[in-house]
């Protein structure tokens, strides 16, 4: 396992930032035979998996296979037991959740929300205070363009929004300090088809932008239809890893692993 010790002495954040915005492979994100534990006990096994820039990637599983684990592990948030998560190269394994969010990996965590008692534009700037200005209005100008719908919401309270205008804010917080690397963790959770429906284009955009981008979900249909590979992980380990296509082809895999809604 990584000493974060010595990873934090070896390079600072800053020396991180400039290598990976150096070429869009640099933006790869890469588990590696990673092992994560929660509450004290290893909940993800062995995975190596690889979510490459310019592309959607998914992870599916049914509930309780370990795709929040994984998230969290990404994000900095939970244990990691052995393994490794890099980024362009760059061993990034058990940093603090600040340093991965300004090596460039944003991960919108399963259940976020935004503050209901602020209003769109206070919950935004809570998401810019780490910015710099130019780049906290860089940041809130493209959010903007990729949410149009948010302009007449901007000084609405967040209680006051439909469930989708809330996602559509959660996912501008993330994207906000345009990151190399978006880990979404159950987008569809909780939401009508059609939200859904209105969101995806916008992840879309986004990976076709040169982001790499990681859906986790527990359905399969809407999360295939997007990507272009996909991991199925059941019981912590990886039960299948390849194509999208392919997979949507393996019925016997979605029905046995659950992945299918009704
Ligand atoms: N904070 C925690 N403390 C202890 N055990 C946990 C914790 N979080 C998750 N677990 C356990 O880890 C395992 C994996 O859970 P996890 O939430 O990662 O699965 P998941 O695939 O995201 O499931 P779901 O589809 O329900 O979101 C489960 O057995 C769960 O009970
Ligand atoms: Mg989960």
């Amino acid at each position: 396992m990584t000493d974060e010790a010595s990873v934090a002495d070896a390079s600072a954040d800053g020396d991180v930032a400039a290598v990976a915005s150096s070429s869009t492979d640099m933006s790869n994100l890469v588990l590696g035979d990673l092992t994560v534990d929660r509450g004290g006990r290893p909940v993800v096994h062995d995975v190596s998996l690889e979510v490459p820039p310019g592309e959607i990637t998914t992870l599916l599983g049914p509930n309780g296979a370990g795709k929040s684990s994984l998230a969290a592990a990404i994000a900095g948030l939970a244990r990691v037991r052995s393994g490794s998560v890099s980024l362009g190269g760059n061993d990034i394994t058990s940093w603090r959740p600040e340093r991965v969010r300004h090596a460039g990996v944003s991960v919108v965590p399963e259940g976020r929300r935004l503050l209901t008692d602020l209003t769109v534009a206070d919950n935004m700037r809570v998401a810019t205070y780490s910015l710099d200005e130019e780049a906290a209005e860089d940041g809130i100008a493209y959010t903007r363009s990729l949410f149009p719908e948010l302009e007449r919401r901007w000084d609405s309270f967040g209680r006051l929004l439909s469930g989708g205008e809330q996602q559509m804010v959660v996912l501008a917080q993330a994207l906000v300090s345009r990151p190399k690397v978006l880990v979404v963790d159950e987008l569809s959770l909780g939401l009508a088809p059609i939200v859904v429906k209105r969101l995806t284009p916008v992840l879309a955009e986004v990976a076709d932008s040169g982001v790499a981008v990681l859906l986790i979900e527990q359905f399969a249909q809407v999360a295939l239809a997007m990507a272009t590979k996909a991991y199925v992980l059941e019981g912590g380990r990886i039960r299948y890893d390849g194509s999208a296509t392919e997979l949507i082809n393996q019925p016997d895999v979605l029905h046995s692993a659950y992945l299918l809604q009704d």
